[in-house]
């Protein structure tokens, strides 16, 4: 059983409340059916066992993570009326980052002319969103910053093997972005981040890392890509939201009738759905974007956030919950903060 704090873990009167959210995904359309012609496998098959029709693929030269990043920050900056100069940090979420180094969050705040503050990455796998949002409350809890960008973004594209059918039907591309700023209302009341590293032999990339530097030996054998093994996965993902998802609303009190959205990481539609039913939430109170985005990876949490952002009102109540390789996983329980249309 996971050691869990009794009481929720921030305290501060003052919140981060997220006051803006974009998102950013690439043109080109990876349907089911091309994937068809790519490996043995059928739309209905990956309808029925993930609840994915079409991903999307960055496919420009020489385009990373941090293209789709910078696409939803510059977004998102345009859409809140805030100035590059008025973002105190900014912080990466990703798996799929431009480069070893620097970190991507370094490369998105050039490329959005975000300059002299602080920004790194967070590596979490699927659940890097949920654990840069725990991260970059803090600051804001403390007064430390008043405008902090959080991205999530993936290109997993760049680490699947399209040759292997049992992974490469899951994932796609893409990036969201949030701006957090203080409250005293409004956003985030809970958060909590979890990892077992046992869990790496069912989810990793075997070479690229220090470990395992890159050889044309590495290259010939394939290590370079998203290792999977989905049934041990899948069990995992499913007992690790729901509790994630579980204690969150036992330390805040809540129940199946208080939580107006359930917003799950994007892995498999019916790990949302199971999940759902563990909480007993209905279905129309969980977010969905997997049947046009596939798994992507970071984002799927704040590209959920910018799809439904226009159902969300001030005041409603939100538990995110996120699993993935590590393993890793968490959830956030905050109150949105604003209604779309007086944004
Ligand atoms: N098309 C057709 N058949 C397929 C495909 C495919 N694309 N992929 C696998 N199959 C076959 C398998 O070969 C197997 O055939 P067999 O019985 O003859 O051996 C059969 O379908 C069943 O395979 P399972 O793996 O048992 O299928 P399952 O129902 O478990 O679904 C899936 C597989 C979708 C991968 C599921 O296990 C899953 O979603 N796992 C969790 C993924 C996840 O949550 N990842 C976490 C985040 S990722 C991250 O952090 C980077």
């Amino acid at each position: 059983m996971t050691k869990q704090p009794k009481k929720a873990v921030l305290k501060s009167p003052i919140r981060a409340a997220i006051i803006g959210v974009h998102g950013y995904v690439p043109p080109d359309v990876l349907t089911n059916a091309k994937l068809a012609q790519m490996v043995d496998t059928s739309d209905e098959w990956i309808v029925a066992r993930t609840g994915i029709r079409e991903r999307r693929i960055l496919t420009g030269k020489g385009l990373g993570t941090s293209h789709m990043g910078a696409e939803a920050v510059r977004g998102l900056l345009k859409k809140t009326g805030t100035a590059p100069a008025d973002v105190d940090l900014l912080i990466c979420a990703t798996t799929t980052p431009d480069f070893v180094f620097p970190s991507t969050a370094n490369v998105i705040c050039d490329m959005c002319g975000i300059r002299d503050v602080g920004s790194f990455d967070v590596q979490a796998a699927c659940s890097g969103f949920v654990y840069a949002l725990a991260v970059a409350a803090q600051f804001i809890a403390t007064g430390t910053y008043r405008r902090i960008v959080v991205v999530g973004a993936d290109k997993m594209s760049a680490i699947i093997d399209y040759t292997d059918r049992a992974t490469c039907v899951l994932f796609g591309d893409g990036a969201g972005a949030v701006l957090l700023g203080p409250s005293r209302t409004y956003g985030i009341i809970d958060a909590l981040i979890r990892s077992d590293g046992a869990g790496m032999k069912h989810l990793h990339q075997k070479a690229g890392g220090s470990r395992m530097p890159p050889t044309a030996e590495t290259v010939a054998k394939r290590l370079h890509y998203v290792h999977q093994e989905g049934a041990a996965v899948y069990k995992f993902a499913i007992a690790r939201m729901a509790e994630v998802a579980t204690e969150l609303m036992r330390r805040n009190r809540l129940t199946s009738d208080t939580v107006d959205w359930l917003v799950p990481h994007q892995a498999n539609k019916r790990i949302i759905e199971a999940t759902a039913a563990r909480i007993k939430l209905p279905v129309q109170r969980v977010m969905l974007t997997i049947h046009k985005y596939g798994n992507t990876t970071a984002a799927t949490i704040p590209l959920c956030l910018w799809d439904y952002e226009h159902k969300l009102r001030a005041g409603d109540r939100l538990l995110l919950a996120a699993f993935g390789g590590g393993f890793t996983w968490g959830g956030v329980y905050l109150t949105w903060a604003y209604d779309r249309r007086r944004v």
